[in-house]
């Protein structure tokens, strides 16, 4: 039988700079649900990869005395590295300079032109070369970008335009027959509201930028860069070229995006897509923005948090766990080296680290090693884990991160004091409770390689070596992601060393 099919994406991000903290969140949350998806087996497609076109990035290049292919080149390798280094499990990565992406966004433009949407008009306006956003001088505050706050330049050119205006009613319907559709829902009325006041054609082509994938019927013209970019979500499934990939996974499940480019995504691309007669995707969700130690992140500020030496410092597990677990998916949220520390240090250390610590050390001081058997009854902590799992799986389905972590660590909690509670050490001074003490022991190595597989999705280096360290790895490389299952008989752990040691706080005057 087919499996059930999950296609979700990033945005493409701009290479005119390194990734910083705000990339890598909306990476992990997405690799976060992928392979969450994937361990409820489905088949998932995850989408990622790069926006390399239009005058932000020409501009970038010229700046460093490089031709704009060999600047994006370089910087794309970051992204790239940084992936790799953070265990993102995409499925393609898809560079707005591929080839296979040109060819098709020239076909698309040439369809949308042809279905009557796209004429040849004056633009006489304002744009910000940062947001790459055209804007009229009504959307202006104290005459700079309403988005970023930075300078914007006049701009009066020939330009082509899309009839975003005829679509304002099939959004509006569009928006009421599906009103899951955008998430979470207070972007949604701010969206709305946008949609019933200040809908125009826009424009979609630029003269004056010559970094761009030319208009098929007028080569003086390139098309505009977000345009370029959107028609990615379908042109790395092959769109309009091989459509066996298209078939399968699309409409996307969801789109996952930030709140500062919702516009684009909740209103500009299912215009598009209506016009091209394509389903709409099922989803799109923006996050909120992150600030660092209280502050926007900014070039001139230089406060750009580098994911690659917070990684150096305190690994990829403990900085997906972080970005997650901090902020609830939607809201905005702070950065600060003192809220990660501490994080580490009671819920990675303290919580999640000794409870595997202290149960291998029992299985190695009252079992030799071996994972004591245990009927596979229903007892306290099972109960607990089969609700948390279900409790889990629905803020999964909402993409509550945060609150799933919340769950997950309540269970943990509740496995700590299971620990007090039955006190194993009082049990293990005589022989006649001895299946009692078995019975502990055994609920709680069953207990932890459910939290392995719960925190997987989040912490995969996590998930393996905590299988690795309760010896279910040995024979079989793989991790096991079944969960309330028992051990193999005479399972021999491998304790090794805690999970997340303590991280003296005095480590901050240094950072
Ligand atoms: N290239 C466009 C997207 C095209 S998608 C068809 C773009 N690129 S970007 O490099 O500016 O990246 C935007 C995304 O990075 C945001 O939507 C958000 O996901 C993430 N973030 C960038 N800065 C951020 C924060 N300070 N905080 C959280 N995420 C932010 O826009």
């Amino acid at each position: 039988m087919n499996k059930r099919t999950f296609y979700l994406t990033t945005p493409i991000y701009y290479v005119n700079d390194a990734p910083h903290i705000g990339h890598s969140y909306t990476t992990i949350a997405a690799d976060v649900l992928a392979r969450y998806k994937r361990a409820k087996d489905l088949d998932v497609f995850f989408l990622t990869g790069t926006d390399e076109h239009g005058q932000k990035i020409q501009k970038a290049a010229q700046a460093c005395n490089k031709t704009p292919m060999e600047f994006v080149t370089d910087v794309v390798d970051k992204f790239k590295t940084l992936w790799n280094n953070l265990d993102i499990s995409n499925d393609d990565f898809i560079r707005t300079t591929e080839e296979r992406h040109c060819s098709r966004v020239k076909k698309i433009f040439q369809q949308i032109f042809e279905n009557g949407d796209i004429y040849l008009g004056e633009y006489e306006g304002w744009y910000c070369i940062p947001c790459e956003s055209f804007w009229i001088e009504s959307q202006l505050e104290e005459r700079k970008c309403p988005e970023c706050k930075r300078p914007v330049e006049k701009v009066k050119e020939k330009n082509y335009f899309f009839r975003l205006a005829k679509y304002q009613k099939s959004l509006l319907d569009y928006y009421e027959k599906h009103p899951h559709f955008i998430q979470p829902e207070p972007r949604k009325n701010e969206l709305l509201h946008r949609i019933k006041t200040q809908i125009e054609d826009i424009s979609i082509s630029r003269s004056a930028v010559e970094w761009g994938i030319q208009v098929p019927m007028d080569p003086t013209h390139t098309i505009y860069v977000w345009i370029d970019a959107l028609l990615n979500y379908i042109t790395a499934l092959g769109y309009e070229d091989d459509m066996k990939k298209f078939q399968k996974y699309w409409p996307a499940n969801v789109h996952i995006i930030g709140k500062e480019i919702l516009w684009f995504h909740g209103v500009i691309w299912p215009a598009i897509l209506m016009s091209l007669k394509i389903d709409l995707p099922f989803k799109v969700f923006a996050h909120g923005w992150w600030t660092i130690e209280g502050q926007k992140i900014s070039k001139s500020l230089g406060n750009a948090i580098d994911p690659t030496s917070i990684i150096q410092s305190y690994g990829a597990d403990a900085y997906r766990y972080f970005l997650l677990r901090e902020v609830p998916f939607g809201l905005d949220g702070n950065f600060s080296h003192s809220a990660l520390i501490h994080r580490i240090n009671s819920d990675l250390g303290n919580d999640l680290g000794n409870l595997l610590h202290r149960t291998l050390t029992m299985i190695e001081k009252y079992f030799d090693g071996v994972i004591p058997e245990i009927a596979d009854t229903d007892d306290e902590l099972k109960r607990l884990s089969k609700s948390t799992c279900d409790k889990v799986d629905d803020e999964m389905e909402e993409l509550q991160f945060s609150k799933a972590l919340e769950n997950i660590w309540e269970f943990i909690g509740h496995a700590n004091k299971f620990i007090e509670d039955k006190k194993p050490w009082l049990l293990a001074k005589t022989s006649i409770t001895r299946t009692q003490l078995a019975a502990v022991i055994g609920s709680l190595a069953r207990a932890i390689k459910d939290i392995s597989v719960f925190i997987y999705p989040f912490m995969p280096g996590t998930a393996v070596e905590i299988q690795r360290q309760m010896g279910i790895l040995e024979d079989n490389c793989s991790l096991s992601l079944e969960f309330q299952q028992g051990f193999k008989k005479d399972t021999v752990v491998h304790k090794g060393k805690p999970l997340f040691p303590k991280i003296d706080p005095l480590v901050l005057k240094n950072v």
